[in-house]
């Protein structure tokens, strides 16, 4: 349970879940971290923070009967679903640059600390749990310089979000995650004009780009303490159902289940994903792909699970409604696939914009009529989540 408490309550033992400072405005490697040591707990204290987010499942509670507590009580946080976004933007944040801090570390030779990642592909795994809807739609949108560390989160929240519908226990869910943070980490080692080359690679730059999946092999197996969920996952990424794919052409059920997700989750994100030069393709359209390469490429089980898991129309996504009024889906229950919540931006009778209206479609009478394309209506999809969202 997140508890937000009073600086004075704050003791070792506790993990930290959000110091309420961004990256940038302190001085630890890490966003959540269990708290260790004296060292730590002072330069928190002199950070000036007076009120800390600690997480009680992963570390100690307050004590509720101290005399202290008395005087400083305690909150259980429940976000708003503005706060939920905010905090899954410095969660996003946070773990591309603690990816992209890792490869250029991997360049340098260093090995990968697992101690290093466990608490942010926790928080992955929280803030997916508690609003999916926050982190996914900024997880779909990618930068060209950043889109490899990027992906690696993206990949990591879709994985969530697949473990979830499949009904896995949470700590399983948590190394599929873990798979996925750590899952293109062999790219550290494809030389940088064949990794963000924006166009097409020839084939003897594809051969280089495939040597990844081998690489990422070889430098996960000398993690100390990674479970074979996160290995198998991260390392079979490319094989393929059907025995195609690398490194080792497994084939059918040689591959784990969590290498079949991860391939599943892997191409669904790269296909979706807005990049400069790549439009990304609407979720629809990606979901409908996956399914043709299903039996081949992939598990069709597995993929049509996914399918339910992510939805028809999920968060982030443009859509039209019968009332001909356009809308941007904001939040999707997963047993309300088709009537999800709604902000709705732009009357296309009246050709005009409309005053932020969230609609929860369960209780309204429009339905959605059809997906439609940011690019075709002229919208800035990074620009609307950074300015426009209510
Ligand atoms: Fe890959």
């Amino acid at each position: 349970m997140i508890k937000k408490i009073a600086i004075e309550q704050f003791k070792l033992g506790m993990y930290v879940y959000d110091l309420h400072l961004v990256w940038a405005e302190h001085p630890f490697d890490w966003h959540c971290f269990l708290l260790e040591d004296e060292e730590t707990k002072a330069q928190i204290l002199a950070s000036g923070i007076r009120e800390i987010n600690i997480d009680t499942e992963q570390g100690e509670d307050v004590e509720v009967y101290s005399e202290l507590s008395a005087l400083a009580p305690t909150v259980i946080v429940t976000r708003t679903p503005a706060e939920e976004f905010e905090h899954a933007k410095n969660l996003y944040s946070n773990a591309n640059k603690l990816m992209q801090g890792m490869m250029k570390d991997i360049r340098l030779g260093k090995q990968i600390e697992l101690e290093q990642c466990q608490p942010m592909v926790a928080g992955i795994v929280d803030s997916m749990f508690s609003s999916p809807s926050a982190l996914l739609p900024l997880a779909q949108m990618k930068n060209r310089d950043e889109y490899t560390f990027q992906h690696s989160v993206s990949v990591a929240a879709l994985a969530v979000a697949f473990g979830r519908v499949l009904e896995m226990p949470r700590e399983e869910i948590q190394e599929l995650a873990m798979g996925g943070f750590l899952h293109d980490v062999g790219k550290a080692q494809v030389p940088g004009h064949i990794l963000n080359k924006p166009a097409k690679l020839d084939d003897a730059e594809f051969v280089v780009m495939k040597n990844h999946a081998a690489n990422t092999s070889v430098l996960l197996k000398e993690v100390e303490g990674l479970s074979e969920v996160a290995f198998n996952a991260a390392a079979q990424h490319h094989e393929r159902f059907d025995g195609t794919g690398y490194p080792l052409r497994l084939k059918g059920d040689e591959i784990s289940v969590h290498g079949q997700m991860l391939a599943i989750v892997d191409v669904y994100d790269a296909i979706t994903s807005i990049r400069v030069y790549h439009k990304g393709m609407p979720p629809t359209e990606a979901l409908r792909k996956l399914f043709e390469w299903s039996g081949a490429h992939f598990n069709p089980r597995l993929v049509q699970a996914f399918i339910k898991g992510i939805g028809i129309y999920p968060a982030g996504s443009l859509v039209r409604m019968e009332s001909d009024k356009l809308g941007i889906v904001r939040e999707v229950a997963v047993d309300k696939l088709l009537q999800p919540v709604v902000q709705m931006i732009y009357d296309c009778k009246k050709m005009c914009s409309l005053s932020p209206e969230v609609v929860d479609l369960s209780a309204s009478n429009d339905k959605i009529k059809s997906h439609e394309s940011f690019e075709h209506w002229g919208i800035d999809q990074a620009k609307w989540y950074a300015t426009e969202r209510c």
